[in-house]
């Protein structure tokens, strides 16, 4: 063991590794309370709840008439913003994970005589929210801004899942009716989820888009007010209370590390974080397959990038939004990218390691963590993960972490072609009892992909432990003369030695 915890256990000093702990959690900031689910919170507001949370500050102005920026977003909107939706929504919890600081930064996140200030990751679990993620925010500070003849034309907006559930629940509770169009193909956790809290939902088409001209039509045609997912400045500023809670929970924080989508997430949090300490990083992450924010900032300006799935499907986006961009190209630091398997492995190391739920995109901060894609300086010692939702249909958890398991090789598939005469699966399946792995599924194939006459192609799924156990199975099969390779395994790995 490396560590120097671990070597002051072996050496059987308790004593001293209790001190290192305690050292350890000194550091710490107390733990905010948990939020707690009441029955009220299932229940529409009394109508004078609703008049105290749409006038937080007694002397506020409107905030969409006093911005004195480029941006149309001020720290004022933000903190405004923070008043407003501090009546509906308590405090994410924000949690220092051990564990991950250790296997992300290893001895660096330990303290000793030598290290003074360890780096520490913080996690903040914008997953807890009641409908599971962060869109909370914007909801409640777009819907709390209506004025009364706009709330009795009721609202619309278009989603693939979090923005809907959370503008048909905080629409719900605001006594606003809410139409939202999502499409055909959202997942049915985020559908059902939606439909669950009171809206009426249209499904159409095939992605965003055709949710998105459906949804224009109706507020035309209805008269209703559009709830955009980001590109609206009262939806940016109270995305930006999160940038607020972080530095009211723990100000000592130097690095906020958060997904990107349309944008409205980051933009408003850098902009909260960044007018209250220029000097805090904010890092964005986005999905490989989906790089709009990357694509816009080399181009200065918004660009549309072509649909692809992925399994972060919140950020999955095509147009990133004029306002976000603009904000965002000032006030970023970096935007850095993950790929499908590394999210997949983020998510299942979330739940190993942390005993939490995340989605793809809520976990494609803790995925660049783990493949170090962000360069720390030296004076990088607090930072801050968004795990931004948790709304996960159940069949793509269960390939994610099947996923997952692939790329931190505890599951591969082995092709192995053997003459086609008795005897020689067993001689395979034998060798790989030997070596501990446990076998999945097997299947054979003869026809296909150019096997050779006289001989069948086994492909073996394998459960196995980890990277160095791969490679003993690829030793051992090499020195008893098999043919076979290793298929669909990251490329960084055997995938390339195929
Ligand atoms: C879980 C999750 N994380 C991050 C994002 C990105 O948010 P934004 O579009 O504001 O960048 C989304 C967007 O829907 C999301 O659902």
């Amino acid at each position: 063991m490396k560590s120097t915890l671990h070597r002051v256990c072996i050496n059987g000093s308790l004593r001293a590794s209790n001190l290192l702990w305690k050292r350890a959690y000194s550091t710490l900031e107390p733990l905010p309370t948990a939020h707690i689910l009441t029955p009220e919170e299932l229940t529409p507001l009394s109508e004078k709840k609703i008049e105290l949370i749409q006038k937080p500050l007694a002397d506020s102005v409107d905030t969409r008439t006093i911005v004195d920026n480029d941006y149309g977003v001020t720290l004022n909107c933000i903190e405004e913003a923070h008043e407003r939706i501090r009546f509906l929504l308590k405090p994410t919890p924000i949690q220092y994970s051990p564990l991950l600081s250790q296997d992300i930064f290893g001895k660096e996140a330990l303290p000793s005589k030598t290290n003074k200030s360890p780096r520490q990751i913080f996690l903040k679990y914008e997953n807890k929210h009641m409908t599971g993620s962060f869109k909370e925010r914007g909801a409640i500070n777009k819907l709390a801004l209506l004025s009364a003849e706009e709330r009795s034309r009721g609202v619309v907006a278009s989603s693939a899942g979090n923005h809907a559930q959370a503008v048909s629940y905080h629409a719900m509770r605001m006594g606003v009716d809410c139409t939202i169009c999502m499409p055909e193909t959202a997942p049915l956790s985020k559908i059902n989820g939606t439909k669950r809290y009171g809206a009426k939902v249209v499904l159409v088409g095939n992605n965003l888009d055709d949710a998105y001209v459906e949804a224009s039509r109706i507020m035309k045609e209805e008269g209703r007010t559009f709830v955009h997912p980001y590109n609206d400045f009262d939806v940016i500023s109270g995305q930006g209370t999160l940038g607020l809670e972080l530095m009211e929970q723990n100000p000592y924080l130097d690095t906020v590390i958060c997904p990107v989508g349309g944008g409205g997430l980051i933009a408003g949090t850098a902009l909260a974080i960044k007018s209250i300490n220029p000097r805090i990083k904010v890092i964005g992450v986005e999905a490989e397959a989906m790089q709009g924010m990357i694509a816009s900032k080399q181009a200065k300006k918004p660009v549309v990038v072509p649909f692809q799935t992925t399994i972060a499907d919140g950020i999955a986006v095509k147009n990133v939004g004029e306002k976000t961009f603009k904000i965002i190209d000032k006030y970023v630091d970096d935007i850095v990218t993950v790929n499908d398997g590394e999210i997949a492995q983020a998510v299942l190391t979330l739940l190993e390691r942390e005993k939490t739920m995340c989605e793809g995109a809520g976990a494609t901060g803790i995925a660049a963590m783990l493949t170090n894609k962000i360069n720390f300086t030296a004076s990088q010692k607090r930072i801050c993960v968004v795990l931004s939702g948790g709304n996960i249909d159940v069949g793509l958890l269960r390939e994610i972490i099947d996923r997952g398991l692939v790329n931190d090789g505890r599951l591969a598939r082995l092709r192995v072609v053997v003459p086609d005469v008795p005897g020689n699966l067993a001689r395979v399946l034998t060798s790989l009892a030997e070596m501990r792995c446990n076998v999945r599924e097997v299947e054979h194939e003869r026809a296909f992909r150019n096997v050779p006459v006289g001989k069948t192609a086994t492909i073996v799924t394998l459960q196995t432990r980890g990277w160095d156990h791969i490679d003993q199975v690829y030793k051992e099969l090499t020195n008893m003369k098999f043919e076979f390779s290793f298929e669909g395994m990251p490329e960084h790995k055997y995938g390339v030695k195929e």
